[in-house]
């Protein structure tokens, strides 16, 4: 006799779902859109950059967007916020992979500086277009996260959150106030996905063990260093 599943049983293991190694399929999906995304922007040496990473690792290569991969097609999260969107290629992993499913109904906001010449919202709006994904419904906040975030969290009290990236400023003091910052932002079982704890990123992985222990079981964590890094904490 089938019995209606409960919450608790509907929710993803999220740490077993990012603990498989990564199948080809799943590179080959992720490096296919950047190299669609580098349509609007042929300059951009992002792909490159990519492409070294892939070369050094093969197979096991394993990164944030493949974190974005799964999380976006099997947990399809409804409240969305990046710190540092860059042009929007990790908010485009994230939505594509969650486009299968209607995301008309999803709050996703934007935090980036934005103060390079290069990156925009205009130009985060162009990448989200050229995959026909409506740009509408993005909000941007720009300024420093370290400012911009308690604001944000000042005037939206009740809102919580099912994904965070934390992907900012990448100064050892900026990312653990980021990560600070968003701690008690997630709704449970929400990620947050923190990047380039990797000596191959900016090797981040101090604060990141430092904000683990400061948090100890009010999360599960999973990290992979086959690439970049990324750490992830899954609200418990
Ligand atoms: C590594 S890039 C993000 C890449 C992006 N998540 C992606 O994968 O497509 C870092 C971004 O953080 C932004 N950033 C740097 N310092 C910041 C700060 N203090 N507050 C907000 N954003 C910041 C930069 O402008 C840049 O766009």
């Amino acid at each position: 006799m089938s019995q209606a599943q409960t919450e608790d049983e509907k929710m993803v293991d999220i740490i077993k779902l990012l603990q498989q190694p990564p199948e080809k399929h799943e590179t080959e999906a992720i490096f296919n859109l950047m190299k669609k995304l580098k349509e609007v922007n042929p300059g951009d040496t992002w792909l490159d950059n990519y492409n070294w990473h892939l070369q050094k690792q093969g197979d096991k290569f394993y990164d944030t967007y493949h974190v974005m991969l799964r999380i976006g097609s099997k947990v399809d999260p409804k409240n969305i916020l990046e710190i540092g969107c860059r042009s929007g290629i990790s908010i485009c992993q994230l939505l594509h992979a969650c486009s299968n499913n209607y995301i008309g109904d999803k709050r996703i906001c934007l935090f980036d500086v934005f103060n390079d010449g290069f990156i925009s919202p205009e130009l985060v709006r162009m990448n989200l277009e050229h995959l026909n994904i409506d740009a509408n419904i993005v909000e941007f906040y720009t300024g420093k996260s370290e400012e911009e975030i308690p604001k944000f969290k000042a005037e939206n009290p009740q809102l919580k959150f099912d994904y965070i990236l934390v992907d900012g400023s990448h100064d050892k003091r900026d990312a653990i106030v980021d990560l600070n910052n968003v701690a008690n932002m997630l709704n449970p079982n929400g990620v947050i996905v923190f990047d380039d704890i990797a000596p191959d990123g900016c090797n981040l992985v101090d604060v990141w063990n430092e904000w683990k222990e400061q948090n100890g079981t009010t999360f599960k964590y999973f990290e992979n260093f086959d690439g970049k890094g990324v750490g992830v904490a899954v609200q418990q």
